[in-house]
């Protein structure tokens, strides 16, 4: 999906202000900046006051004598706007990137809170965009934008003062002049929002394909459907295209307009002052200040442009990043939560139901079953019979929506997610491992284990082959363990799960992509493990069936059976999903 709704109105700039919060720790530096800023503004304006003090004084009168002291009073000026500029950018870089890292940790925190639901339903590539290039833009616009929205207007407001001081009527006539700019800004800022909103949704979405792509290299070339990939890029290139172009065209539109104003402004004073001059009533120093003012003048006219564009994309980007960090964090710490640390592992399933986020019928319903500690039970059913979804329910990938899961009499939502999840793992039918060591990925759910705990764990799973891999334990796994077969893989993600040495133990269909002979291996090890632990384990194959003291047959979301695996061979049905699900793991 590509997530929607923009800003509006006088609320436009509302996500922006709400994100202020990062930018507190370092107001110091903000307000360096900004004096930085203003003296080399001052300097800037300071010359053409001297240049005024030159023409009336020393060329006036033919005295070359005074011009030295001005002559160094003006290459100081010069010096101290450089020094300044220089020390402006020095606060800045390191200021601003401390707010852009805070920001992106704590975006990054928000999506690791967030429940799979959210993930659910938001592609990759429109939260790597707001991770990346959204915050790169709301970067730029505090680094920059902000400063010079505030410089740029004190300086016109210095600058319009001292040409009305320096000449009234023509002051007068230049402030006249430059007014429509803020009706143009106003108009330009309403349609440039809503067109920059569409560019960086865009953006999101080419990220999605890209990375859609990268990830589905394999599927894509099997099928040669490189072409269509192409296709399906090009298109949504060329649709970010035509939308990045409007975006220049409107700014190309708007500086236009803008330049025009101060060239206007030029125009009126030099044959306007040169009349003045010749009547007398103004001298050829002010003239001379007058036109290098509004040389000066120019800048924050002409800045408008950027700085509205940019404040716009910050708004909208602002608004992009504040939808994630407004996604309710459905699945969360009850305040009364209580901390489990060692759970006996007795787990209950008391009348779940559950239906998936914005879906009309339910998964499950009425489901009612008991695991009493260290019972293995194995759950069979047709594909599609919600056993996936029931194995995701205990650690809280999802909440329940109907009836409430105990583990030892406790409702799981009454438990504090960290430890909930300590007391309950998973290795899931598409086993991820992430782009770090095998160590590393062993010891995801228990960081402290020793070498003795990861060898038996392997040795469990029958993943000793990781000792033979180039650098053993510490070979660096390849993204999402591309570089490992499909059972390798499975095989770490059981032993992942057996180390965090929980007191339930879920297996979503663990040892489908194994061989029969190493699954065998694999079933006789578990049998062992199982003994101490309770377990829910998904099966396709009658062999592993073996492995449980129950089985519970599910059928489109129910349990409609539940017994030895003697006492279901009596059932048709039973026979029936387990052959015809064994007839398709071996073709
Ligand atoms: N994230 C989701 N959002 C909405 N519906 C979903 C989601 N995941 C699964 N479903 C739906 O829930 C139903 C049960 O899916 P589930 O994955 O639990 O089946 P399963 O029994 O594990 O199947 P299989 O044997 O193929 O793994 C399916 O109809 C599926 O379309
Ligand atoms: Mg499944």
């Amino acid at each position: 999906m590509s997530a929607g709704g923009s800003g509006t109105g006088a609320s436009k700039y509302s996500s922006l202000w709400r994100l202020r919060a990062f930018v507190r720790p370092f107001y110091p530096q903000m307000v360096g900046m900004f004096v930085c800023a203003i003296l080399a503004t001052a300097a800037s304006t300071l010359i053409p006051l001297v240049l005024e003090a030159v023409v009336n004084g020393p060329i006036h009168h033919h005295s070359t004598a005074a011009l030295v002291p001005m002559f160094f009073l003006a290459l100081g000026l010069g010096l101290a706007q450089a020094a300044l500029i220089v020390g402006r950018r020095r606060v800045q870089s390191v200021a601003i990137m401390m707010v852009e890292r805070e920001q992106r940790n704590h975006l990054y925190a928000r999506l690791q809170k967030l429940p799979v639901e959210f993930h659910d339903h938001w592609q990759t590539g429109q939260l790597l965009s707001r991770v990346t290039s959204d915050l790169g833009t709301i970067r730029r616009f505090l680094g920059f934008g902000a400063i010079y929205f505030i410089v740029d207007g004190v300086q016109y407001l210095v600058v319009m003062a001292l040409l009305i001081a320096t000449y009234p009527p023509l002051g007068v006539a230049v402030l006249v002049t430059t007014l429509p700019v803020i009706v143009l800004a106003r108009r330009f800022g309403s349609r440039y929002s809503s067109i920059s909103r569409r560019v960086q949704d865009q953006q999101g979405d080419l990220a999605t394909i890209t990375e859609e792509s990268a990830s589905g290299m394999r599927v894509v070339k099997a099928f040669g459907r490189g072409p269509l990939m192409q296709e399906r890029f090009g298109s949504s290139a060329r649709t970010l295209r035509a939308s990045s172009l409007e975006l220049i065209s409107l700014r190309a539109r708007f500086w236009g307009w803008l330049t025009l104003v101060p060239n206007v402004s030029m125009a009126l004073s030099v044959l306007i002052g040169a009349i003045a001059v010749a009547h007398g009533s103004m001298s050829l120093g002010a003239l001379v200040a007058f036109t290098t003012l509004l040389v000066l003048l120019q800048f924050p006219i002409i800045d408008i442009g950027w700085i509205l564009s940019m404040a716009e994309q910050a708004a909208t980007a602002a608004d992009r990043v504040c939808e994630i960090f407004d996604a309710s964090v459905s699945i969360a710490d009850r305040p009364d939560a209580v901390t489990v640390t060692r759970a006996r592992g007795r787990l209950a399933f008391e009348g779940v139901g559950f239906t998936y986020p914005g879906s009309a019928s339910p998964v499950l319903h009425d489901v009612n079953l008991v695991l009493e500690p260290g019972e293995t039970v194995a759950i069979v059913g047709l594909t599609g019979s919600g056993k996936s979804t029931l194995a995701a329910l205990p650690n809280r990938l999802y909440d329940v929506t109907a009836g409430r899961i105990t583990l030892d009499g406790t409702d799981i939502r009454q438990i504090t997610l960290d430890s909930l999840r300590g007391q309950i793992a998973v290795a899931f039918e598409d086993p991820v491992l992430f782009s770090m060591s095998a160590r590393e990925n062993l010891l995801l759910g228990r960081p402290e284990a020793s070498d003795e705990e990861v060898r038996a764990a392997l040795s469990l799973a029958q993943a000793d082959f990781v000792y033979d891999l180039p650098w053993g334990l510490d070979t660096r796994i390849g993204e999402q363990g591309l570089s490992l077969s499909g059972g390798q893989r499975q095989r770490l993600a059981l032993a992942r799960a057996v180390i965090a040495r929980p007191a339930v133990l879920i297996l979503d269909d663990p040892l489908s992509a194994l061989d029969v002979e190493t699954e065998a291996l694999v079933e006789e090890a578990l049998a062992n493990v199982l003994g101490s632990m309770t377990a829910l384990v998904v099966v396709h194959r009658p062999s592993t069936v073996a492995l449980a003291d129950r089985v519970a047959l599910l059928r489109d979301g129910t349990l409609v059976a539940v017994g030895t695996h003697h006492q279901l061979m009596e059932l048709p049905e039973y026979a029936m999903v387990l052959s015809v699900d064994y007839d398709e793991a071996m073709q």
